[in-house]
């Protein structure tokens, strides 16, 4: 069939919306039409051409929700009309780590989705029989999308696609690494460097695990305004000083949790320090610039801090995402305030605008 899509052509430059060639799923392949897709910080990354793994020509776009409108041979998990979320990190149920209930990183197609491949090393995207490679397993900035069944979550028909996709990458990564990384336990004190839709999504775990403190810390007054409506007690001015401030407020001890969502190194230092001396945890979602390197003195560790790192906030796609849905359903989690914008399809470049611009959330491509 022919789909519109937004191409990334070249690195650097503008995407470009047109007309591919989208083939039907194959064994284990679903075909979702998208209704909804939000617009993240990791395909402007990409667009930019700092990835090192970067690849074009491809179809951009992982925060994608939509309905099932065709299985492939195999498909049992899903049925045409089932509403999904796209999972840029899947879940077979069956991998070594998959079985583990210790971490959410799945092995099953790894390796070809990184190469821009669906699992069988081939692509069902093309134009003039040339292929166009996969992003990130989902290329959603498309009207429709083949994926893998087990990168799609089946997800509640109750919930709006438009605010089911943030769950796809970023809102999901800030509230699991409270709730599946840290595992915060209630009553205690949590720093939340950042708040952008990671920021926000971990102050909304800390608050759903019952923690006491939750302070959240940013350079724009704006989002530290959308933190203590997300459930931040305090919200604090960043600086160089941070370190220094939560331990005179902690009577020199440090927050029982720490997580760091800005992707800057310093700040991932910040939240080092910041944790509590004994058992400290630190939690580290951003995604660092390629080459830079985390800077810890070892007697910050030595003394009971531990750093963890958290890859989609540590949720088992297929699982937890439709329980967080639940949970937003059940009116635990507030997501209109992070949908700052609504664009069409062929408005994307816009939204790596206001994204470069800081303005907003989160800008949400809603499909006709
Ligand atoms: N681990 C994952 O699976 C995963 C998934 C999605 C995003 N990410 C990464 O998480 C990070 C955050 O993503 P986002 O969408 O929330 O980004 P964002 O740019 O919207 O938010 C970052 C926030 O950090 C703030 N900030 C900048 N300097 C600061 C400082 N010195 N102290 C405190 N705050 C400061 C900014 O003002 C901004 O509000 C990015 O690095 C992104 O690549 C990781
Ligand atoms: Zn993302
Ligand atoms: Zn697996």
């Amino acid at each position: 069939m022919q789909i519109k899509a937004a191409v990334l052509e070249e690195f650097g430059q503008p995407l470009v919306v047109g007309d591919v060639d989208l083939a039907e799923p194959r064994s284990g392949e679903v075909l979702v039409r998208l209704v909804a897709c939000g617009v993240c910080h990791t395909d402007l990354y990409t667009a930019s051409g700092v990835d090192p793994s970067g690849y074009v020509p491809t179809v951009l776009g992982h925060e994608g929700g939509g309905v099932v409108e065709a299985i492939g041979r195999g498909v049992e998990s899903l049925a045409v009309g089932d509403h999904v979320v796209t999972l840029f990190s899947p879940q077979c149920r069956e991998c070594e780590h998959c079985r583990s209930g210790r971490t959410n990183i799945c092995l099953a197609i790894r390796e070809q989705q990184n190469k821009g491949y669906l699992p069988d090393g081939t692509t069902r995207l093309s134009r003039d029989g040339e292929p166009i490679r996969h992003f990130m397993g989902t290329s959603t900035f498309a009207e429709y999308t083949v994926m893998p069944e087990i990168a799609l979550a089946r997800v509640s028909q109750a919930a709006p696609l438009e605010a089911a996709c943030l769950f796809a990458c970023g809102l999901s990564t800030g509230l699991g690494a409270a709730i599946y990384t840290a595992g915060v336990r209630a009553g205690s004190t949590c720093v939340v460097f950042g708040a952008g839709m990671v920021g926000l999504g971990a102050v909304a775990g800390c608050r759903l695990q019952g923690a006491e403190r939750i302070i959240c810390v940013d350079l724009s007054a704006e989002r530290l305004e959308m933190a203590r409506a997300q459930g931040a007690t305090e919200v604090w001015q960043a600086g160089p000083d941070i370190v220094e401030r939560v331990q005179a407020e902690t009577r020199g001890f440090g927050a029982d949790y720490t997580f760091e969502a800005t992707g800057r190194v310093d700040v991932m230092c910040q939240a080092v320090e910041a944790a509590r001396m004994g058992w400290g945890l630190c939690t580290v979602a951003g995604v660092a610039g390629k080459g830079e390197t985390l800077d810890v003195i070892p007697r910050w560790l030595i003394q009971g801090r531990r750093i963890a790192g958290s890859s989609f906030g540590g949720v088992k796609g297929r699982d937890q995402v439709p329980e967080l849905i639940d949970r937003y359903l059940g009116g635990e989690i507030d997501v209109e305030p992070f949908i700052s914008h609504r664009i069409s399809l062929s408005q994307v470049n816009r939204a790596f605008e206001l994204m470069e611009a800081q303005d907003g959330i989160r800008t949400v491509i809603a499909f006709s």
